[in-house]
């Protein structure tokens, strides 16, 4: 009998911690650099798309970079295809992350100033599935048409608008057939109509079993593509959500709660709310406790008391089959133990204090 075919991908517990920058002339205070990423952990199989959406720093395309080591991780595992994929020898990883591809969410990235289009498109298609000539004309040609972009084939990157740009850089990862692509803001500034279009074609892939991380901070795309959806807040997985338990009508963290009032605009922008969240954590220690505290309505509205919220660090806890939520308040509503998430692998919080 045949081993189980291992899943696509198995990340736990990633951390990172950029190193502090030196402040100008080495002068100021000297600053602790802050982790970005926590102890993340997300299981995948093949074909599934997970939506990961949080506010501006929260550790978003950190995490999608160290998933695929375009980033290194400083601690944690990750997975792919059952291939210890941090052994991976330096040298030997760019062949092997072909299969593993990036979306950026700058396209100026991934695109060579030198090249046109087409060169872009043919090389793609040369280096990944050796296919040249006619051929490959060919399939650029359809490619291109699919995008909406073949009156810019001879283009180079410095002539095109930053939604074209974003197309070309869709389109070419596309063209690789990947297995898993991190998908960081596809669909970012483009119109509706492009946008349906540039959906449509990264679903046709993915029936073909390529599975996306689509980050995004527009939550009805990330509601329209999305299997499973994963919320951030400050490099922490606060809730997860199957496809099913999606609706801003269940109860959900109240972090998750202001993403989707944001959604419909009837709370402050990001910036506003950094602003607040500073005002409202400078009396607090965020050392322990709830790190979402200082902005939390709920535990505002109760008085701010010194309880589990201001005490220990809440883990995911599952809320029936299809929800995970990392609130003390929610699990304790739903019955359920603190700590009761050693089953919920693909979204396990660190420890306390980690
Ligand atoms: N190369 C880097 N060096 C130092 N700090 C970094 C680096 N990359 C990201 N950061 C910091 O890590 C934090 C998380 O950044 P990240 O880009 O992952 O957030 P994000 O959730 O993707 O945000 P956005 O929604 O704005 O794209 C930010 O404070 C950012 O300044
Ligand atoms: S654990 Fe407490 S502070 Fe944190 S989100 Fe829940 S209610 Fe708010
Ligand atoms: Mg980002």
């Amino acid at each position: 009998m045949s081993a189980e075919k291992p899943l696509l991908l198995e990340a736990r517990k990633l951390t990172k911690t950029f190193p502090a920058e030196r402040s100008m002339f080495g002068f100021g205070p000297k600053v602790e650099p802050a982790p970005v990423l926590h102890g993340v952990s997300l299981a995948m199989d093949h074909g599934e798309v997970t939506g990961l959406i949080g506010e501006s720093g929260s550790g978003k395309t950190t995490f999608g970079k160290c998933l695929l080591r375009i980033v290194e991780p400083d601690g944690g595992s990750v997975s792919l295809n059952g291939e210890d994929w941090l052994s991976v020898p330096a040298d030997q990883l760019q062949k092997a992350r072909s299969k593993y591809q990036m979306i950026y969410q700058n396209p100026y990235a991934c695109l060579n100033p030198g090249l046109t289009v087409r060169t872009h498109l043919r090389e793609t298609l040369s280096v990944f599935h050796g296919i040249r000539g006619v051929e490959a004309d060919e399939r650029i040609e359809s490619e291109l048409a699919r995008f909406g972009m073949v009156a810019k084939a001879s283009s180079y990157p410095g002539e095109l608008s930053g939604g074209e740009k974003r197309r070309i850089s869709v389109a070419r990862t596309l063209l690789t057939s990947p297995s898993l692509v991190v998908a960081d803001e596809p669909t970012s500034g483009l119109d509706a109509s492009v946008k349906a279009d540039v959906l449509d074609r990264m679903l046709d892939v993915r029936d073909a079993a390529t599975a996306y991380l689509f980050i995004s901070h527009d939550l009805d795309v990330v509601r329209f593509v999305s299997d499973r959806i994963l919320v951030m807040y400050r490099g922490r997985i606060v809730e997860v959500m199957e496809k099913d338990s999606i609706d801003p009508a269940l109860a959900h963290h109240p972090y998750t709660e202001r993403l989707f009032e944001a959604a419909r605009a009837d709370i402050p922008t990001e910036e506003e709310s950094r602003v607040m969240a500073e005002v409202q954590e400078a009396s607090l220690d965020l050392s322990r406790g709830c790190p979402y505290r200082g902005l939390c309505q709920v535990w505002h509205a109760r008085g701010r008391p010194d309880d589990a919220c201001a005490q220990e660090l809440p883990n995911l806890v599952r809320m029936g089959s299809d929800q995970q939520v990392a609130c003390h308040v929610l699990s304790e509503g739903a019955g359920q133990q603190p700590g009761a998430s050693e089953d919920c692998f693909n979204i396990e919080s660190p420890p306390s204090g980690s």
